[in-house]
This record gives structure tokens, sequence and C-alpha cells, in this order.
């Protein structure tokens, strides 16, 4: 491929001379001349040649300086130069054309072949040069489409998440609404089995339909906690066993004459799927101890029922027990009929838990001892 040469040279006989020499060798140079330094610049501006033969000597700018500026010029691409000199150079002017920027030297009168052989040289490494510009270029190019393809793909990325922001927002409003009405019916069902209460006179079913009411506020306690928490997937259990007990108490009618007492971190968390059996199962254990533990009045002033709920492992135990008279002889809770019990051991299977029942009547330790080990995780469990 012809090389664009620019020949500079105040001389119009030294112009003429490398012209022929370069033209000697046909469809290899295209040849272009410039008489004085600042002519070659303005050629260059919009014309850059391949290579440059540079005389130094030159009345209104020198080869040095031309070649200082052309360097100088981030926008013009590489362009090899070689100096043209009269004669053989001194070291510091040698120096100081190498430090302008120039590529190689040439000796006037110029030799045919060397001229070529140098112009070649130098044509090499513009060529790598050239190559290695347009790698960068290249790789800049690619750099340049993958920001603003990552821009693009950030901005979209933040659209999404606005829209599952605000998503999420909905769905947790609307997650407290469902607890918020859950609780309301529960207590709407608590009121109407209150009513119904008051038509009857029999006691036995008095007593069903409050325990019933009990059982209810059991549930109703849950989802309150749930919707004041924001939290929809864990019930903090030390909150709820004493709201339990709180409402157990008022429930029952009593006073500090039995003491409710609970070891429960207070950042203890329990799924949503446990919290609702295990809610039902600490209001029965409870409401028994109140109902049974103490019936007279001396067992009464040193009564005492605790809920402890301790981690293991990969397990929880939970402990609920009193001091009081314990369990009558006849009773099995293992196999009772009785609904209250019965719906404790439902309910611990439906926890995939397992029970222990201590009954400490004969020993010197008086009173109920439910124990109830389960797992800590659940992946499903079913409806009561
Ligand atoms: N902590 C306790 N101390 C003494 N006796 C208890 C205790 N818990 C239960 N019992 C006895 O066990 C029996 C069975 O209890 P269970 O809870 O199954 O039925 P209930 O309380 O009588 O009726 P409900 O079905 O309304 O619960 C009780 O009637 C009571 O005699
Ligand atoms: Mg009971």
């Amino acid at each position: 491929m012809t090389k664009n040469i620019l020949i500079v040279d105040d001389n119009q006989d030294n112009l003429m001379v490398i012209q022929l020499l370069l033209e000697s060798f046909p469809g290899t140079y295209a040849v272009a001349m410039a008489d004085s330094g600042q002519k070659a610049l303005s050629m260059i501006k919009n014309n850059p040649p391949d290579a440059m033969l540079l005389d130094i000597r030159m009345p209104d700018m020198d080869g040095f300086e031309v070649c200082r500026r052309i360097r100088r010029q981030q926008q013009i691409p590489y362009i090899p130069v070689i100096f043209l000199t009269a004669q053989a150079l001194n070291a510091e002017d040698r120096i100081e054309g190498f430090n302008s920027g120039c590529d190689d030297y040439i000796t006037k009168p110029v030799d045919r072949n060397e001229l070529a052989s140098r112009l070649n040289s130098v044509l090499r490494i513009k060529a790598l040069t050239d190559a290695l510009q347009d790698e960068r270029n290249l790789l800049e190019n690619k750099v340049i489409e993958r920001t603003i393809k990552l821009q693009e793909e950030i901005e979209q990325r933040r659209k999404a998440e606005k829209l599952l922001e605000q998503s999420l927002k909905e769905k947790i409003v609307l997650l407290q609404e469902i607890h918020h009405r859950v609780k309301n019916n529960l207590n709407v069902i608590s009121s109407i089995l209150e009513l119904q209460s008051m038509e009857i006179t029999d006691t036995t079913s008095i007593t069903a339909l409050a325990n019933c009411r009990d059982r209810v506020f059991s549930m109703a306690s849950i989802h309150e906690l749930l919707y004041e928490t924001h939290n929809f997937a864990e019930v903090n259990f030390s909150t709820y066993t004493h709201n339990l007990m709180n409402q157990l108490s008022t429930a029952y009618k009593i006073d500090d004459s039995i003491k409710l007492e609970q070891d429960i971190a207070p950042d203890m968390q329990i799924n949503l799927n446990q919290a609702i059996p295990l809610g039902l199962i600490l209001n029965e254990l409870i409401s028994n101890a109140l109902k049974y533990a103490f019936p007279n009045k001396q067992t009464k002033a040193t009564g005492v029922i605790s809920v402890q709920l301790q981690e293991e492992d990969t397990h929880n135990i939970l402990c609920v027990k009193d001091n009081g008279i314990g369990l009558p002889g006849k009773v099995k809770p293992e196999q009772t009929t009785s609904l209250g019990l019965n719906l404790v051991n439902i309910l611990t299977k439906q926890l995939n838990g397992s029970i222990t029942f201590f009954n400490s009547k004969n020993s010197n330790e008086n009173g109920m001892q439910t124990v109830i080990r389960f797992p800590k995780t659940l992946e499903e469990v079913n409806p009561v």
C-alpha cells in the first residue's frame, strides 16, 4: 500500500532531490512537500502523513520545534519523524532531536537505499503503533458501550426496585389489614360466646363457653401481636405469654395470691405456624393450673404457675408447671378424653413434638409439670 510521506525542507533543491529518490520506488510512496515548519504543521492537521522527513535547520521554525509541536498534539496520530541533517550531528543535537520526539536521522546527501530502509523501519513501527491504537480504540468503545448498557440496566433495576418496594408496602398494609380483621373477627366470636353464655343458666355450658372464649382469645392475641409488631412471620413469645397470662388472670379473677411467672428470652421469636398451636397449648395448661392446682386458700397463698421456653440445638422446650395439688390419680393425661388435655396432645403432634406430663403429687415437690419438646422449624403445620 502506498505510504504518504511529507518532506519538510526550506531548500527547494533538497525537496526535489528527496522527492525524486522516493518516486524512484514506483507505487511505494506518495510525496507531499512543505518548505517551512508552519506549513508542515497545517498540512499535518488536515492530512497526517504516514511518515515525515524533516530538515533540522530552517529559518522560521527549526525541525526540533516542529517535532515537539507534533508530539504535543494529542489528537494527531503517531507520525514517525526522520530528521534530515546536512552533516553528522554532534551528541548534543542528537540528544535534543530524540528528546523532541524524532525516531531516526538520515544525513544529506541522502542515499536512496538507506532512505528506503530507514523509512520502512519507522513505517513498521508506525503500523504496529496504529494497530495498537486501533485495539485501544476498540476496547475503549466497548467500555463505553458496556458502560451505557450498564447504566441502562441500573436504571431498569432501580425502576424494578421501586415497583417492588411499592408492592411490598402494599402487601404489608394488606397483611396488617388481614391480621387486624382476623383479630377483630375472633373478638366478635368471643363477644358472641359471652352473649350466648348470658342466655344460659346451666353452669357446665357456661364454663364450656368461657373456656372457648379463652381459646379464641389465645388465637386473637397472636394476630394482634403480628399486627402491632409489623412482623408477619414471627411472634415474640415472651410478649405473647405475658399478654396471655394477664388475660387469664383477669378471666379467672386471680388476685396476688397466685403468682404467674415466665422464663422466656425477651427476643424469643416463634414462627407463625408454630405460634398458634403453641398459644392454644399454653392457654390450656395455664387455665388448667388456674382452675385446678390451687383449690383452697392455703395452697393459693404460695401458688406459683411458671412458663419456661428454652432453646436446645434444633429443638425448643416448653415447660409449664405449678406447685399445686397435682393431677388427681384418676386422670391419665396421655389418654384423657377431656377436651383440654386432649387438645394439648393433638397440638403437640401438630408441632411434631413430644410431650411428658409429670405429676409430682406424691413426691416432695408438689404440682403438675408438662414438658413439650418440639423442633425449632416446622415446614408445614396442619390446621387445628
Ligand atoms: N394443673 C393441674 N393441677 C391439677 N389438676 C389438673 C391440672 N390440669 C389438669 N388437671 C386435671 O385434669 C383434668 C383434665 O383436664 P382437661 O384440661 O383435659 O379438662 P378440663 O380442664 O376439665 O376441661 P376443658 O376441656 O375445658 O379443658 C382436669 O379436670 C383436672 O382434674
Ligand atoms: Mg382444661
